[in-house]
């Protein structure tokens, strides 16, 4: 079974566009989401764009703030400042990764928790590990709803997470935890991968390399989750960490890329958004 990200997406996205469409009746606004794009990576640059149109879909209002590649950490963390204090803004998120000048860690840290819809905040990330409200990370958070919608029963089940990235990877495993997967958290050091990876009842793989997994990799019956967005060197084109063609036929569940996780991530976005609004109201 391939599951769509892109279908689950897309029902959620109108879900909520409904629940939106209510908010200036009673709150007398939408929810507001700021994202802020520093250079022109053209992978950055279509994920703001992606985020933009999905916004506009659910009724979110978005503001994209760009700027040059040659911005100083201290303006960045200045319009951060205003963003902070700005009651009309209810989301902030600037797009990773940043130049190599500005400290992620910094900026991350200095956007209130309160409009942190990454969920990327030290607080945030405490409060998720010490089982605390918090704002859960988007891509994990979709990859949960994903394996709910296609039935999949992670209680009890040896998931391999392949990653261990502040995004992806330790966010995800913990998730699975939350569901009480037995989780293991492996990396490109780790010895005997395959060996590893061959026991999962579930795969996640975010190392970010074209092709990572291979067919050897998983076993019969797996449940494979492909967060990789990478350019097949041969071809140009985009695709996964996992060898699709040559897994799909072992996989019990398996998302694609393009349509896989990545819309989910953007879905979770707007989800976080409504609930970063939501929580101011009274
Ligand atoms: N770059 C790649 N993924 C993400 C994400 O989820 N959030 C932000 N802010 N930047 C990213």
């Amino acid at each position: 079974m391939i599951i769509s990200g892109k279908e689950l997406s897309a029902q959620l996205k109108s879900d909520m566009a409904r629940q939106v469409a209510a908010f200036p009746e009673k709150y007398g606004r939408v929810p507001h989401l700021v994202v802020i794009l520093v250079g022109e990576d053209p992978g950055s640059v279509s994920y703001v764009t992606g985020k933009a149109k999905a916004s506009e879909v659910v009724g979110i209002r978005n503001t994209t703030i760009r700027k040059p590649e040659e911005i100083t950490e201290e303006e960045l963390l200045e319009i951060i400042a205003r963003l902070n204090a700005d009651d009309s803004v209810d989301g902030i998120l600037v797009q990773l990764p940043l130049p190599r000048h500005i400290s992620e860690e910094r900026v991350i840290a200095a956007i209130d928790k309160s409009k942190d819809v990454d969920g990327f905040h030290p607080l945030n990330v405490a409060a998720l590990w010490q089982k605390q409200e918090c704002v859960l990370p988007c891509t994990p958070k979709g990859i949960i709803k994903l394996l709910k919608r296609a039935g999949v029963e992670m209680e009890g089940k040896r998931a391999v997470v392949i990653g261990r990235s502040n995004i992806v990877g330790l966010p995800v495993a913990k998730l699975l935890l939350n569901e009480n997967a037995t989780v293991t958290i492996a990396h490109s050091r780790t010895k005997n991968l395959a060996e590893v990876t061959r026991e999962a009842e579930i795969l996640v793989v975010a190392i970010g390399r074209p092709k990572f997994v291979t067919a050897d990799m998983v076993g019969e019956g797996a449940v494979v989750i492909d967060v990789g967005v990478n350019r097949d060197p041969e071809t140009g084109k985009l695709c996964g960490d996992v060898d699709y063609a040559a897994v799909e036929p072992k996989a019990s569940v398996i998302t694609p890329v393009p349509g896989g996780v990545g819309p989910m991530t953007i879905c979770c976005l707007m989800e976080n958004t409504i609930e970063c609004f939501l929580r101011k109201q009274k």
